[in-house]
């Protein structure tokens, strides 16, 4: 099986997260403004099964297509068929592998927050991911990163790249969902640096 038809934890940490402070009043909500979804675009890279951008969805994040490469395609379809009644329509899909620049640009970049949750796990795939997240990022926009070590080589390569590109903000573990903080899945936010 694919790895793209398995549902893995850090997409459903990140949700939870988004649930927990999405609408919690603005006076003490340190996320009010970021999680504030009106009229915003959003893409996800590497969704699988389409977990994360499902859940945002619900959440409010109305303007959102969730892209994979081809052989994650059909079952991500299947999936959003499944979820259609609980969804109210079929959310919108693209095949996008990372290192592809024409598929990048038929989405139309930028968007106001690109989603991605689990996607570093190969040590060749970090350079496009990255280049990816950046092109699709738009300078005011935020990329929401559910992140879990799955390749010591590939942990190193995508922070020291990183933060080239971005400024780097982890999610203190007593902001995530209760029920939804495992010591390994963290949540970051990333800026692009102008
Ligand atoms: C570990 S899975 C995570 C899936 C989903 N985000 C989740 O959390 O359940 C990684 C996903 O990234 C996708 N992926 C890997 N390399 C990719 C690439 N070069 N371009 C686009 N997607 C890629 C895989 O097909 C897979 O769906």
């Amino acid at each position: 099986m694919h790895v793209g038809t398995t549902v893995w934890p850090c997409s459903l940490v990140l949700v939870k997260f988004v649930e927990r402070w999405h609408q919690s009043p603005s006076a003490d909500n340190p996320y009010a403004a970021l999680l504030n979804f009106n009229y915003k675009r959003a893409v996800e890279l590497g969704t699988g099964c389409g977990v994360a951008a499902m859940g945002l969805y619900l959440l409010g994040l109305k303007d959102v297509v969730l892209t994979d490469i081809a052989p994650v395609m059909p079952a991500l379809k299947h999936n959003l068929k499944r979820n259609k009644p609980v969804l109210g329509k079929m959310l919108k899909t693209a095949q996008l592998h990372w290192n592809n620049s024409d598929q990048i640009n038929a989405l139309k970049p930028p968007f106001d927050i690109v989603i991605a949750a689990d996607v570093v796990y190969i040590e060749e795939s970090v350079a496009p991911l990255l280049a990816a997240m950046e092109a699709m990022v738009s300078d005011s926009g935020f990329v929401l990163l559910g992140y879990q070590v799955r390749s010591a080589e590939a942990h190193a390569l995508f922070w020291e790249q990183c933060y080239r590109i971005f400024g780097v903000e982890m999610v203190p573990h007593e902001h995530l969902h209760p029920e939804y903080a495992y010591q390994e899945s963290d949540v970051y936010i990333l800026r692009k640096k102008l």
